[in-house]
């Protein structure tokens, strides 16, 4: 993992294998961004114009390497594209002062800075940080962007192993002139964790199915709840089984590996309001006997996203010592067809006693989360936030990088937007239209078939988790089956494969329950 530091040292004056300045796009050349004052000097003042000999624009995500001018402790200049100068005439009005980038534009920014930085162990960044908001997304979008997921790789495997493949940047210094201001250690400690544990989602969700299944996941839990003081408890298939946890235990039940929920709970001491996040835990999803086609189980690892990154984010509020209580539910199954697997027709007694006729053993995540639901809602928490990869239904609607938000509550669906918004996650509000609700009420047998009408199959799925949300609880569902799991090329901070979506915005969510900030019932 990369290294953040801080230096009010000149960016000019630090030794280091590369200084990298920021480039946006002015009127009609390409402009420094603040921060490069003393390498543009170096430059005899001439490095935006060389930039642009060079064919540099600014465009966002665009890096330039040019060998470093003498006075410069570093060899080489790396200039990354800010996109658009903001206060310009194309800035985006009203969400940046002049002269200020926005938070996501820095965070993209560094992030594309860092993969470009791959084999170097140094690297100055002479970016904006005229903020302590700037410093947070400056060091964020680093360790984001410099991530790489080695665990299956050869040991030092990289040109050896014949694929061009480079270590990650080992350490990044930060220059702020307040370097050692509380507001600025406060933002680098921030996005230490924030980074971190987006990773550690990341590793999960990269982890391979066959190494990463429901018992490992727990241990996994159990050990960072150790390292972390979180009460940790896990009901493995004898305590689910004697709790009546049919959900779980029917979409487990074709495989070798069997089911686990767990709790990991954070508590703070003195604190008046309790979060509790719910995630899917699918460590393998093939659509059992309603077995997916090939072309669409390659990636069905990335079924835990909502279990990982609800593990990250409970972890987080521990590390950053938040004023409130988070208690997270991992409902940890692999879904897989064989001779004991829940069949289409077979109907399922729920934790909590509704009863369910699986008709598709595909549509599986609401079964597990449905138990969780019902016994996160128990505990009576404020509020129930749950994440998952549920439905393709959500990506035909909302793409692969924003994630779907809906509720049981107006206020609340549009303060989970807003949050999502701040921190730099993509989502829209998504309604739970009533008569949906008829399809998936009709089973000729049960309580509740698990699947309802095709068409609006994501917010099918949100109305079946409504059904196991107790009365009186405030509760959103994320569905985030396109930005958990990039497929395309790497872009900004995002790389490929696992991204940790939806750990930004569960821990916001927690630090405004914990400062009285959320319209909760
Ligand atoms: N895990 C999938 C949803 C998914 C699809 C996530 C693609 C990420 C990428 C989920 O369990 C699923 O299979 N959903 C079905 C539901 C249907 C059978 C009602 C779907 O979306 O097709
Ligand atoms: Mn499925
Ligand atoms: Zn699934």
């Amino acid at each position: 993992m990369t290294t953040l530091t801080l230096s009010s040292s000149t960016a000019s004056s630090l030794p280091a294998d590369v200084v990298v300045v920021g480039l946006a796009k002015g009127e009609q050349h390409p402009v420094l961004a603040p921060g490069a004052e003393s390498v543009d000097e170096a430059f005899g003042g001439r490095l935006a114009t060389v930039l642009e000999t060079l064919g540099a624009t600014g465009a966002e995500g665009e890096t330039t390497l040019l060998p470093a001018a003498e006075a410069l402790k570093a060899p080489v200049v790396l200039a990354v594209g800010l996109g658009e100068a903001p206060g310009g005439d194309d800035a985006d009005a009203g969400t940046t002062a002049p002269g200020e980038y926005a938070a996501e534009t820095l965070r993209r920014a560094a992030g594309s800075a860092a993969r470009a930085l791959a084999g170097r162990s140094t690297a100055v960044l002479a970016l904006p940080t005229a903020t302590a908001e700037a410093v947070e997304a400056v060091g964020l979008g680093t360790l984001l962007g410099a991530y790489s997921f080695d665990t299956y790789r050869a040991a030092g495997g990289d040109e050896s192993a014949g694929r061009g493949r480079k270590a990650p940047l080992g350490e990044a210094v930060i220059v702020v002139p307040g370097a050692g201001d509380d507001a600025v250690k406060v933002a680098v400690d921030r996005a230490t964790v924030i980074g971190e544990e987006m990773c550690r989602a990341r590793d999960l969700v990269n982890t391979a199915p066959n190494d990463l299944y429901p018992e490992v996941f727990a241990r996994i839990a159990t050990e960072a709840g150790q390292t972390y003081g979180l009460d940790v408890e896990v009901l493995d298939e004898a305590a689910l089984t004697e709790g009546g946890y049919g959900g779980i235990l029917g979409v487990g039940r074709g495989s070798q590996r069997p089911p686990r929920l767990v709790r990991v709970a954070y508590t703070a001491p003195g604190a008046e309001r309790t979060v509790a996040f719910v995630g899917k835990g699918i460590t393998y999803d093939s659509g059992g006997i309603s077995l997916k086609p090939a072309g669409h189980n390659e990636t069905m690892k990335c079924d835990m996203s909502g279990a990982a990154a609800v593990l990250s984010a409970v972890i987080s509020a521990a590390r950053l010592g938040l004023a409130v209580n988070v208690t997270g539910w991992l409902a940890l199954a692999e879904n897989m067809p064989s001779g004991s697997a829940t069949r289409p027709g077979d109907v399922l007694r729920m934790y909590g006693g509704k009863t369910v006729e699986v008709l598709n053993t595909d549509a599986e995540g609401r079964l597990v989360l449905a138990d969780a639901l019902t016994r996160a809602g128990e505990e009576g928490p404020d509020v129930i936030v749950d994440v998952a990869t549920l439905t393709g239904a959500m990506i035909l609607a909302l793409g692969t990088r924003t994630f779907g938000v809906m509720a049981n509550d107006d206020d609340f669906r549009a303060a989970v937007h807003a949050t999502a918004e701040r921190v730099g996650e993509p989502s829209w509000p998504m309604p739970l239209p009533e008569h949906l609700r008829k399809g998936m009420v009709e089973s000729t047998v049960a309580d509740l078939a698990n699947m309802g009408e095709r068409m609006g199959g994501g917010l099918v799925a949100g109305l079946f988790l409504r059904e196991f949300v107790a009365d009186g609880i405030t509760w959103a569902h994320l569905d985030i089956a396109g930005p958990a799991f990039n497929e395309s090329g790497p872009f900004g901070y995002t790389p490929k494969g696992g991204t940790g979506s939806a750990v930004r915005t569960l821990v916001a969510l927690a630090e405004q329950a914990a400062g009285g900030e959320l319209p909760l019932g």
